[in-house]
């Protein structure tokens, strides 16, 4: 296995002793999509931002040399209330990334809004888009520099079941090229279909670190889910 990242008892406390993140240590190998579960709260998107070296930990270690390679992101919330024209705020931020000239980011572009199905929506104002729409902006956004490592929270949010499927089958497709994922979702049927290993987090702690074929037989990632997070919910008394 090849670890391209690797956490070091890593706590992230916010302002008024917030622990975010509690002595979270594991790693991430080249080439896997790896999950990162947890419920409201759980520490995923703060562990993100760590990774992305947007906040720093407050103790611990990450080892992860980040110029190495080309990262994309997703982030979780929206990406503003901007007024600029959905192509117009593509090629500013594909010519920033600089990894295509002019003529090739304009084909590149073409290509993406085509693909995602909002080609026609090309002269419309960003933030007018609805929603699944402009999560479909930050994936071309996220496309914009053939990234080896994709960073992705909750990338299928607010988007129809028939993009969902397609994000899906996209995820492995970037896997089959080589391409390092890494997804934090609350849709366990999906992240079941996609991930090689995940990360379950509980109130800023590794549960576990679980490769998919360890779950119990014929237990779904949902039943480990509630298992080991659940408390006191007993889903045979609520099904
Ligand atoms: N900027 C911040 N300042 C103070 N506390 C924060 C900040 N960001 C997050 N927290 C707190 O840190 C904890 C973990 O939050 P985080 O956003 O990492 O959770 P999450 O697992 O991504 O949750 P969700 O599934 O709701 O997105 C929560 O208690 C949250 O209130
Ligand atoms: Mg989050």
């Amino acid at each position: 296995m090849n670890k391209i990242i690797e956490f070091l008892n890593v706590t992230k406390c916010y302002k008024d002793n917030v622990v975010a993140v509690n002595n979270l240590s594991f790693s991430v190998n080249r080439g896997e999509i790896f999950g990162i579960l947890g419920r409201n709260g759980a520490g995923k998107t703060t562990t993100i931002k760590i990774l992305l070296n947007y906040i720093f930990p407050s103790d611990g270690k990450v080892d992860f040399d980040r110029t190495r390679y080309r990262i994309a992101y997703i982030p979780e919330e929206n990406i503003g209330d901007r007024k600029e024209k959905v192509w117009d705020f593509l090629y500013y931020m594909g010519r920033l990334m600089g990894f295509y000239s002019p003529p090739e980011l304009k084909n590149k572009i073409e290509q993406l809004l085509s693909d995602y199905e909002i080609l026609n929506k090309k002269n419309n104002q960003f933030s007018k888009l609805s929603k699944g729409m402009q999560q479909k902006v930050k994936w071309i956004l996220c496309c914009l520099n053939d990234p080896d490592i994709l960073i992705l929270d909750e990338p299928t949010n607010g988007l129809d079941p028939l993009s969902k499927r397609k994000m899906r089958d996209w995820f492995l497709q970037m896997k089959e090229k080589g391409k390092t994922l890494i997804i934090s979702s609350h849709l366990l049927f999906e992240m079941e279909k996609v991930c090689d290993r995940f990360l379950l987090l509980h109130k800023g702690k590794k549960i576990n670190e679980v490769n998919i074929n360890e779950l119990q037989e014929n237990e779904t990632l949902e039943d480990y889910f509630i298992r080991m997070v659940g408390e006191s919910y007993s889903p045979s008394e609520n099904k």
